[in-house]
């Protein structure tokens, strides 16, 4: 593994030996045992678009793996006034040991990765959101106990989450289900990919989705890059939504995740975001422990 820039670069086996390290750095942080496997290493965080839990654990896993992390707006580099991106990523991998950007285009997250000499994570795309996907895998197999032949269904627009959400389900074994407009949905290479790897459906329905659904997962109607279509997404996603019917459908003790920032009112209600906060910001903390799993895997004993 050079790099982290889409889930389908990985293998299941990867995957779960990236969660068991997590698990391992989250028990470590717990008990208080330092876990210094970065020390000296810097890691650069390019942002094209706001965050709050991506940059914040990015920064705060760099510190506690014993290195340094800098937070790099893409309204202060010269990126953000036309230098290339190429040449950018030539300049930074002379001066820092990895690097993580979010930005719009999946194209871009490639390029860095082809162009320059560290490793490139992907902490978000238009297309994916695989460390996000990381940490809601270990969350659920918290929870669980494992993963092959759970079911997992997200409901709402078949968006970045929904992609790196079917590559992390199919390739950890679950039955993954969405529910979404037929004009939303996930990347159609995805869709194919999963239907012949593994259990995949996409229906308009969705009761039907999330029927027996161990998992249910939901991301807001309009995500970063589409605020000007706010007004006719609400229009649009209006039923494709995680309330008491759907949760009813679901299997007794199905879990409900969101990656967060939720719009409640919106793709989930305020009654059932209340009633499942446990696993909701226990995800989001999750963040920090499979980000560290992530970078010792790419950025430990690399030159
Ligand atoms: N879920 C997530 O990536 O959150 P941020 O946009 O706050 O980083
Ligand atoms: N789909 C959302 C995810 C935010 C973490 C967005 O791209 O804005």
């Amino acid at each position: 593994m050079k790099h982290l820039l889409r889930l389908g670069d990985l293998s299941g086996e990867e995957i779960i030996e990236l969660l068991n390290l997590a698990d391992q750095l989250k028990y470590e942080r717990r008990n208080g045992i330092p876990h210094p496997h970065l020390a000296g290493k810097t890691l650069g965080m390019i942002f094209r678009k706001s965050s709050t839990r991506t940059r914040v654990s990015f920064e705060v896993g760099m510190y506690e793996l014993g290195g340094m992390a800098l937070f790099l707006s893409s309204n202060d580099l010269q990126i953000g006034r036309g230098e290339d991106t190429a040449d950018t990523i030539r300049v930074l991998s002379r001066y820092l040991d990895g690097i993580m950007i979010r930005t719009f285009a999946q194209s871009e997250v490639e390029e860095m990765a082809a162009t320059g000499s560290i490793p490139i994570i992907n902490g978000l795309t238009d297309y994916c959101h695989p460390c996000q996907v990381l940490a809601d895998l270990m969350t659920i197999r918290e929870r669980k106990r494992s993963l092959a032949g759970l079911k997992l269904c997200f409901i709402g627009d078949g968006n970045n989450m929904a992609n790196s959400l079917i590559v992390g389900g199919i390739k950890t074994g679950m039955a993954v289900s969405v529910a979404c407009p037929s004009g939303h949905k996930p990347d159609a290479e995805i869709a194919a990919w999963a239907a012949s790897n593994g259990s995949y459906t996409c229906t308009e329905n969705v009761l039907e989705a999330a029927a027996g659904a161990d998992v249910l997962y939901t991301d807001v109607w309009a995500s970063m890059g589409q605020e000007d279509e706010a007004a006719e997404r609400r229009r649009l996603f209006a039923g494709y939504q995680i309330n008491r019917d759907v949760l009813g459908a679901a299997a007794s003790d199905a879990m409900v995740l969101h990656c967060l920032p939720a719009h409640k009112g919106e793709e989930i209600t305020q009654d059932v975001f209340d009633a499942h906060t446990d696993e909701i910001f226990e995800e989001a903390e999750n963040r920090l422990h499979a980000q560290k799993a992530v970078m010792v895997r790419l950025m430990k004993n690399k030159a």
